[in-house]
């Protein structure tokens, strides 16, 4: 049977649960794969911490760049995330003749190009199944599954923690900083939410699958992002009387001016497939040619579902796949990025507004000086006198007629506060 040995670089939640599997399925995977697998080492940054798999001692080791550098291993898992120094330890397994399967999404959206092109002159393999989605094989059936198939959008709900602040907020009434705080709780929030929260960890991820869907290196700059930090209970309960939850999406659209890629909560009707994927749950729906529209749905994150993706990795290293020849990050990028300011939709409009007559014609009348021309009004609080909000639903507009009308009208001295702008997605 054939063997291939491993160098780990991390014991964290994934790589516990790849060592978990690797040992505790060795026969099941030999079965399905052919392949016996076999550790040869693993890197930690503490070799004696408590784990939650009891590991031989002789297996660990702190010096992550032996480990990539390790003659004995066919190829090296690296777990650490983040740029650096983990591109250091990827570079140096690729140069030492190692195929590479990593987790992580920033490493590939940010140095993709330069990454691939180690890959290809040394003749290694980077697999990255585990970088988006978690457990959900989404690159596999974009790969694979769509190969007929010219992909016309990618539309994405890709971090677990948002969507999971945003179901609490939006099924239980909890304000932002309520929800985030029941995130870290639960284990799913980081202690610096940022990445998460500021739309970041969607953007690496939507790189990765833009460019796997478009056939060229799509770049995180390219990417326009917004987390979902501002949204708060206001936004939320106005959307649904309106018949719309709010997400965090990661959209990826190929049109006839160029590319539009972005990252924003949004406001999505009820009845959209994707408006019921709740709590830490991913979900994401392609568009394309042949086979229409297909939605990928599963658990994003977490050590199981990650896991799962890193050891089909494996499985498709050993048995030769994929084909070294077809990779994105190794075209000549001929897309063009389509300007954000010309992108058209329709958007939510909420204004802190000081409640006396004439305040509505006054806002709406820049509105419609800008062409911007609206669908919906709600002001349901009466305080004369006192701030209250007011919420106005646009028809399809340019983003950047909507900025400018938002910015004259935030000059307003009836306005308090800054306004709030959420896209609508039809
Ligand atoms: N923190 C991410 C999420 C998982 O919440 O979806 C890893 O990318």
């Amino acid at each position: 049977m054939k063997k291939i040995k491993i160098g780990l670089l991390g014991l964290g939640q994934i790589g516990s649960g790849v060592y978990r599997i690797l040992t505790r399925k060795k026969s099941l995977l030999q079965k399905k794969s052919g392949v016996s697998f076999e550790i040869e080492k693993i890197a930690v940054k503490s070799p004696g911490k408590k784990r939650a798999v009891s590991v031989p001692s002789k297996l660990l080791t702190r010096d992550a760049m032996s480990v990539a550098k390790n003659g004995r291993a066919d190829c090296v898992i690296e777990l650490v995330g983040g740029v650096r120094p983990a591109k250091d330890f990827v570079l140096a397994a690729l140069k030492s003749g190692k195929d590479v399967i990593t987790a992580n999404k920033a490493l590939l959206a940010e140095c993709g190009e330069e990454i691939f092109k180690i890959a290809s002159r040394y003749g290694r393999r980077v697999f990255f199944e585990a970088s988006v989605g978690g457990g959900i094989p989404v690159i596999k059936a974009l790969r694979e599954g769509l190969v007929a198939n010219e992909i016309q959008s990618v539309l994405g709900i890709i971090n677990g923690t948002s969507n999971y602040i945003l179901t609490r907020m939006t099924h239980d009434y909890l304000e932002f900083g309520q929800a985030l705080a029941q995130a870290q709780r639960e284990g799913y929030a980081e202690p610096d939410p940022s990445l998460d929260i500021d739309g970041i960890d969607s953007a690496h991820k939507l790189a990765i699958l833009a460019s796997l869907a478009f056939e060229e290196p799509v770049r995180l700059r390219d990417i326009a992002c917004e987390g979902i930090r501002a949204i708060d209970q206001n936004d939320i309960s106005f959307a649904n009387q309106f018949g719309y939850s709010i997400k965090l999406l990661a959209i990826a659209k190929k049109t006839a001016e160029g590319l539009e890629a972005r990252v924003q909560p949004t406001l999505l009707s009820k009845d959209h497939i994707l408006s019921k994927v709740d709590g830490a749950y991913n979900a994401i729906l392609f568009r394309a040619d042949e086979v229409g529209d297909m939605l990928l749905y599963g658990k994003g994150a977490g050590s199981k579902p990650t896991a799962s993706a890193v050891v089909s990795d494996l499985v498709d290293m050993a048995q030769g796949r994929p084909d070294k020849k077809t990779n994105p990050w190794l075209t000549k990028r001929r897309l063009k990025i389509k300007s954000g300011s010309s992108i058209q939709s329709r958007y939510y409009l909420r204004f802190s507004v000081i409640d006396k007559p004439k305040v509505l014609a006054r806002i709406s009348g820049i509105l419609g000086d800008h062409g911007v021309s609206i669908s919906d009004v709600i002001q349901t609080e009466r305080k004369v006198g006192n701030v209250v909000p007011l919420i106005m639903l646009t028809h399809h507009a340019g983003e950047g007629a909507v900025q400018d009308a938002v910015k004259t009208i935030d000059r307003l001295p009836v306005i308090k506060g800054k306004s709030h702008r959420i896209r609508i997605e039809d």
